[in-house]
Order: C-alpha cells, then sequence, then structure tokens
C-alpha cells in the first residue's frame, strides 16, 4: 500500500476555475500523481473527507470555502496532510503567514508547470518522511515503555544516571524516596539494562506478609517444618536464580528476619525454614523502602549492619515536586498510554490543567500524577482535559495564597520568593535540608534568606 502511495501520490486540486484544474490534472497525470479534481472549496471538503488524498492543492481566494479554511480543517483532521497553496498576488501575505504556522507549501499564480510539479514533489516526500518518522517514533515509545523511566529534570537525571552505572556490577542497590517516586520502576530499569536482563526479575512486598509468612517466602521451607509445609518450596531468592530479588518495603521487616537477610547477604547463601544445610544465593539483591532508615537505626527498628550491607550503593530518588519540569514530560507519557489502552487518540492538556499539575506538590508523587491523568482522560473522553476535570485537592493548591500571591495586585518578587519558601517548608514538615534541595539552593542561603525574610522559628 505505501509503495502504491510513494509511486502515484494522490492529490486532490481544489480551485473555483475549471480551466485551471483541467490544466493542472492534466499535468500532474502526466508526472505520474493519481490526480482529484474539485470546483470550489465546499465540494473540496466533500472530497477530502471522500477519498483522503496525501496532498491537497488549493486555491487561496474562492467565494465560499477558502484555502485557508481548508488548510484549518485539514490540520484539525489529519494532521499528516501536506497542503500546497496556491495563491495570486493579493492574497500572497495571508498564505506565507499560513506557512509559519505549520508544514505546507504555497505557490504564486502565475506559475509555470515546471515549478508547481517541483513543489508537488517536494510536499509528495515531505509527507512520505513525516511517515516514516512517526512510525519510528512509535516504535522507539514502544522499547521506551518498557525500560527507560521518564522525566528529563536534573534531580532525576542524576539519580538514574547512578542507576545506569551500577547496573553492570553485582553490587546490592538501596533504593530510598517517598512513596510513588517509582522505586520500582527504577528497580526493573536496573534489571533491564544489567546482564541478568534475561534471568528472572523476583520481587516481594515485604510489609504485606507477616513474619512466618515472610521468612518461607524469602528463604522456602521443608516438608514438615511447620503446620501446613505438606511439601518442600523453593524461597524467592533461590528461585530469583540468577537473576534480581527485588526487597521491597525493607523497612517494614522485623528485627528477626533483618538478621536472617543479613545473614544473606554476607554469606550468600539461605537456609530453608526447617532445613539444616545452607544453599547458595546468586541473585542480586535490590531493596527499596520509603522509611528514612537512619531514623529507624536511631529509633532501634532497623539494624545498622544490614543498613550497611544494603547501602552499598544508595539511589535516592527526588520527590515529584522537587521536579516540576518532569510533569509534562509524565503527563504526556500517561495519557499517551491511556489512550493507547482504550485504542483513542491521546487526549491534551490546556494550559491552565498544566500549570496547575506544575503547582500542586504530589505528596504522592508520580503515582498521584498518573491516577489523576488517568481519571482525567476519561471523564474527558477525546476532549481537552481542562482544570475541571483535575481533583479538587490539585485545583485547590494553585490557589493557595501561599505561592500565588494573588492578595496583592502586584507582588513584589520578594513576596513571592517569602511566600513559595514559606510554602515549600511547610510541604517539607519544615525540613530545611530537604527545603533547601527543592528549592535548589544550599542550606546556608536557605539560612540567610530564612532570617532575612523573619522565618527562622
Ligand atoms: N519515571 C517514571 N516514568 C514512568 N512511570 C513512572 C515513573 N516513576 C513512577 N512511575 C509510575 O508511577 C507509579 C509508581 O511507581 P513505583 O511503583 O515505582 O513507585 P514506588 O516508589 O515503588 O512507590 P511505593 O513506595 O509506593 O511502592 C507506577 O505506576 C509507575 O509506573
Ligand atoms: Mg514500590
Amino acid at each position: 500500500m505505501t509503495t502504491t502511495a510513494v509511486a502515484a501520490p494522490t492529490v486532490l486540486i481544489i480551485d473555483d476555475e475549471m480551466g485551471i484544474l483541467d490544466t493542472i490534472r492534466i499535468l500532474l497525470k502526466s508526472e505520474g500523481f493519481t490526480p482529484y479534481t474539485a470546483l470550489g472549496g465546499k465540494k473540496g471538503l466533500e472530497q477530502i473527507a471522500a477519498i483522503r488524498p496525501e496532498l491537497i492543492l488549493t486555491d487561496v481566494r474562492m467565494p465560499d470555502v477558502t484555502g485557508l479554511d481548508i488548510l484549518a480543517s485539514v490540520r484539525a483532521h489529519d494532521p499528516e496532510a501536506v497542503v500546497i497553496l496556491m495563491t495570486a498576488q493579493a492574497s500572497l501575505q495571508s498564505a506565507i503567514g499560513a506557512v509559519n504556522n505549520g508544514a505546507f507549501y504555497y505557490i504564486q499564480k502565475p506559475f509555470r508547470n515546471e515549478e508547481l510539479v517541483a513543489i508537488v514533489r517536494r510536499a509528495a516526500e515531505h509527507r512520505n518522511l513525516r511517515r516514516e518518522n512517526k512510525t519510528l517514533k512509535a516504535e522507539a515509545k514502544k522499547k521506551d515503555r518498557s525500560s527507560k523511566p521518564i522525566g528529563a529534570s536534573k534531580p532525576w537525571l542524576d539519580a538514574l544516571h547512578v542507576a545506569e552505572s551500577v547496573a553492570v556490577t553485582d553490587s546490592t542497590v538501596l533504593l530510598q524516596g517517598e512513596s510513588g517516586t517509582g522505586k520500582e520502576v527504577v528497580a526493573r530499569y536496573i534489571h533491564d539494562l544489567s546482564p541478568r536482563a534475561a534471568k528472572p526479575f523476583l520481587s516481594i512486598n515485604c510489609g504485606a506478609l507477616p513474619e512466618s509468612l515472610l521468612e518461607s517466602e524469602l528463604f522456602g521451607h521443608v516438608k514438615g517444618s511447620f503446620t501446613g509445609a505438606t511439601r518442600d518450596k523453593e524461597g524467592l531468592f533461590a528461585a530469583a536464580g540468577d537473576g534480581t530479588f527485588f526487597l521491597d518495603e525493607i523497612g517494614e521487616t522485623t528485627p528477626a528476619t533483618q538478621v536472617k537477610l543479613l545473614r544473606v547477604l554476607q554469606q550468600r547463601e539461605v537456609i530453608p525454614v526447617g532445613a539444616t544445610e545452607p544453599r547458595p544465593v546468586h541473585a542480586r539483591v535490590i531493596a527499596a523502602t520509603n522509611r528514612d532508615l537512619e531514623e529507624e537505626i536511631k529509633r532501634g527498628n532497623f539494624r545498622s549492619d544490614l543498613y550497611y550491607r544494603l547501602n552499598v550503593i544508595s539511589i535516592v530518588l527526588p520527590p515529584l515536586r522537587a521536579r516540576p519540569n518532569d510533569v509534562p514530560l509524565l503527563a504526556a507519557a500517561f495519557l499517551q498510554r491511556t489512550a493507547e489502552n482504550n485504542g483513542d487518540s491521546p487526549v491534551d492538556l490546556d494550559a491552565d490543567a498544566l500549570d496547575a499539575l506544575q503547582r500542586y506538590s504530589w505528596p504522592g508523587n508520580v503515582r498521584e500524577l498518573e491516577n489523576a491523568l488517568e481519571r482525567a482522560a476519561i471523564l474527558e473522553k477525546g476532549r481537552s482535559i481542562t482544570v475541571s476535570s483535575l481533583p479538587e485537592r490539585v485545583v485547590e493548591a494553585k490557589s493557595d495564597p501561599l505561592i500565588s500571591p494573588a492578595t496583592q495586585a502586584n507582588p513584589t518578587l520578594d513576596t513571592i520568593e517569602r511566600a513559595y519558601i514559606l510554602w515549600v517548608l511547610e510541604n517539607e514538615g519544615g525540613n530545611k535540608a530537604r527545603t533547601a534541595e527543592v528549592l535548589g539552593i544550599d542550606t546556608s542561603t536557605l539560612y540567610r534568606k530564612l532570617s532575612r525574610y523573619g522565618l527562622e522559628k
């Protein structure tokens, strides 16, 4: 099909003069195109809908529907169609304006045959290129989705860079970050980039099971070791084989389980529940937590020796509010994915809605953004997402007088800076180190600003 299209591209010629239509039709036919004609703009729009031509060659000035109207309508319905405007001196200016808006061509009347043929040829090539690009992009996207986590902000790329450089090693990795920041996504990314990629990636949520069940899941058990153990069971450390074993929510484990995990990491072997002989472990371990483990150590809830074993390589994933520039990228990706899943074309996001998304503090991070957009896309069904389809809490944050000092007609920069610092500080629960990080300044600068604005307390 594509080959036919390349060999004899379909061109619809629209003009309000029969003589011109005939001349161009005969010319393009002799040059190997497949021409159609429409007398006048209204007829043209009907023909476009009926034959979906690859190229459209239209007069600008026509009494009913103008060439610019046709252009607008075509761009709205088939962004791939290429439109060539034929214009007399009088409408040249508007045609040039239109060309600046997108990728198509214009030719000034009267024109010579060779000129017209050359431009139509260029337009045909252009269209093929666009098509190829689109397929390439779609393929790249498919590949991307399975591996590379989305984000282009510095804090995110910094974290990803560490993940990429440790992927090839066998080192234990500890992923820390608030809930929904992408710890599991990054764990899989590390696995996918590692020499273990073709081997299993297994994971367990340590917080989801009571201690006894968790241990038998992790280490396995032998038949008869407890009531209900009717046969030997291989643990996940063993089942992961030469692959990667992801210990999610490691901060939720009990001290007893922590001792056993420490042993696995030190000796690289497990003793199944009820067994006497240890079995070797080959899997690479990646652990994750949304708790502050150093704090948990101080409180006596987490063993420091296990922490040091896990923390060989530490990657801290930044919260979404520390990288608002990633919000549009993530939003576009999620809307695209939702559309693909539903077989629709993606809904877009209007400027106010995007603005609201970038201002909101996202306590649930990327997961919360993902859910908000999925919901909005369903509510809007093919239209574009406006603030009215976003969750209330997201929109309310927008009108928060602390971040948009709308109470004053023309707030000074200082007013805004003071309000913004206060707002971030509140979001971070008063933690100054984290506030400085979010603001992208160092702590000493933050302290100076706090004292300047009388915010020390
Ligand atoms: N950078 C990213 N690119 C694409 N999707 C992402 C990214 N980060 C997170 N997500 C998506 O956000 C959701 C939450 O991510 P993930 O489960 O990895 O977070 P988490 O840090 O493990 O959260 P929790 O602590 O609650 O387990 C998932 O649906 C994931 O696909
Ligand atoms: Mg997780």
